[in-house]
């Protein structure tokens, strides 16, 4: 009979051996929640790259001469829970875009003298040309929500970005 406890033979496992196979079992559950993460950020950004301007409705969002030069009308798109705004920056030059900031999602205000779409949360700014970021913390430009003219209308037909 040996000289060991019984609480040695039951669990006969020894302390630094105990600690490698912690050690060990740790890298395996990082590894796994690691994989795990890459796989759903790489599924996200397959999802997002399928959505298409196709995927979306086509709306009626104003006509032509509804808005002047350096106006704006609010509208929703693509669904009723999506603010967004459109904008007529030239004679013939719209543009439109999601209201929300790609911040923290408070709206966003087009600014017809800097001709940028503020967000006064954080002062963000975006260029309103383009939806590009020209200051702050927003971290993406803002969707931009695809037109088409069709016969004196201006309709909705897609969102990017
Ligand atoms: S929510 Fe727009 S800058 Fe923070």
């Amino acid at each position: 009979m040996s000289d060991l406890p019984k609480w040695r033979t039951d669990f006969p496992i020894l302390w630094g051996a105990d600690n490698y196979i912690s050690r060990r079992e740790f890298a395996k559950y990082l590894a796994l929640v690691s994989g795990a993460t890459a796989l759903g950020n790489g599924w996200f950004v397959l999802q997002k790259s399928r959505s298409s301007p196709s995927d979306y409705p086509s709306q009626e969002v104003a006509t032509v001469d509804e808005i002047p030069i350096g106006g704006v009308k609010l509208f929703r798109y693509p669904s009723q829970n999506d603010p967004a705004l459109l904008i007529r920056l030239a004679e013939d030059q719209y543009v439109a875009y999601k209201q929300r900031c790609t911040h923290l999602t408070c709206p966003v205000h087009f600014a017809k003298e800097s001709s940028r779409l503020v967000c006064p949360c954080h002062n963000g700014a975006f260029d309103a040309a383009t939806g590009e970021v020209l200051q702050g913390p927003p971290p993406r430009p803002l969707p931009k929500i695809v037109l088409r003219i069709e016969e004196g209308r201006i309709l909705a037909v897609g969102v990017t970005g």
